[in-house]
């Protein structure tokens, strides 16, 4: 039951591959959570392809945030306010989102409030979790983005490091490409270690300088490349479950070893994660065993509030709103949008 103290935002998601919206309250509670996927359309192709993204976004918005709403058992005229992703993503697809975000917002008089992709992956932490709260350390991976951040308050962020090339997710979609897995990635290879030996292939960990919390995935990217091609060159059968396992086995080392690193350099005894890849099974196994071994805390979102959702949106659109940031009618989408930027 609502009292009128609560406050709820509808959340609205398209910067990729889904179309999705959400009615939250006060932050941290899920009243409905509708994702509408693309993934079968974009998997005949390898990947996203943009144009139809966009279109698929367009078909799709208007039943997506009905049915929200109606799961929600909420008026549009009960919603204190709507909470758009316009940054960063696919440029076609967040101006989707974005103009029907505006047009609702016009046509019903409720306040906007733009809201970064990288910012929701966060808030995600706070769904369904009264008691968690900044600050803490978080590691943020997806398919276009991987961070270390110090997190100090629900909307300021240090980034203490970042990826000088590909993403986590990027380099879990390539390898799995390469070794014929399909699109998306992430979940494929995530299958396919569990059957496979992660120690068959010695494979690259990059930890950069000694100091540094960025990453770098293209040299282990090459690396399994490289692997690929000598076998195939040698007429050698590969085992793609070994190549799996041994492969996200290099990745998760990095992950998991710099962000414990960041945390006891911040002091701080809360870690989290979020991002698409913090739904692998693996990498949520072994940061869990080391935070318990250090001493501190993990949060990681449920699986479906670490890929793409309008739940997280409407819970980073809360903390916006409480602070009393609101946007303008000419919001605009921005692809290149950095954390912490407005
Ligand atoms: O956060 P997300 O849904 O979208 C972006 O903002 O990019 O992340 C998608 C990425 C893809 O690269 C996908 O392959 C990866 O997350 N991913 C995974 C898993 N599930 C999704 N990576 C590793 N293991 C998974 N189980
Ligand atoms: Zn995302």
């Amino acid at each position: 039951m609502e009292t009128k103290d609560d406050i709820l935002i509808l959340g609205i998601e398209s910067s990729c591959d889904e179309t999705a919206a959400s009615v939250v309250k006060n932050g941290r509670i899920v009243m409905s959570n509708i994702i509408s996927s693309q993934i079968a359309v974009h998997t005949v192709y390898g990947g996203v392809v943009p144009e139809i993204a966009s279109r698929k976004h367009i078909e799709n918005i208007d039943w997506v945030i009905d049915s929200a709403l109606k799961e929600a058992g909420v008026a549009f005229s009960e919603i204190d306010a709507i909470a758009v992703t316009y940054g960063p993503g696919l440029v076609g697809a967040l101006l989707v989102g974005v103009s029907e975000a505006k047009a609702l917002a016009y046509a019903l008089g409720k306040p906007l409030v733009g809201v970064n992709h990288i910012e929701g992956h966060i808030c995600a932490n706070y769904i369904q979790d009264p008691e968690f709260e900044p600050p803490y350390v978080a590691l943020v991976v997806s398919g276009g983005h991987s961070h270390l951040l110090y997190v100090k308050s629900y909307s300021d962020f240090e980034i203490l490091g970042r990826t000088r090339d590909d993403a986590a997710g990027e380099a879990y979609d390539k390898v799995a490409r390469a070794i014929g897995m399909g699109y998306p990635g992430g979940p494929k290879i995530d299958a396919a270690a569990k059957l496979g030996d992660s120690k068959a292939i010695e494979f690259p960990r990059v930890f950069l300088e000694e100091e540094s919390f960025d990453f770098s995935f293209s040299g282990l990217k090459s690396a399994v490349l490289n692997y690929l091609n000598k076998k195939k060159m040698l007429g050698e059968e590969i085992n793609p479950n070994d190549v799996a396992a041994s492969f996200q086995n290099a990745v998760i080392d990095v992950l998991t070893a710099k962000t414990i690193k960041a945390a006891k350099y911040k002091g701080v005894k809360k870690v989290a994660m979020a991002g698409g890849v913090s739904s692998n099974t693996e990498l949520r196994k072994k940061m869990r065993i080391l935070c318990d071994e250090n001493g501190f805390s993990l949060n990681v979102p449920e699986p479906v509030f670490c890929t793409d959702n309008a739940a997280m949106i409407a819970s980073a659109g809360y903390y916006e709103y409480i602070k009393g940031a609101r946007s303008g009618l000419d919001l605009n989408a921005n692809p290149n949008l950095k954390l912490g930027e407005r």
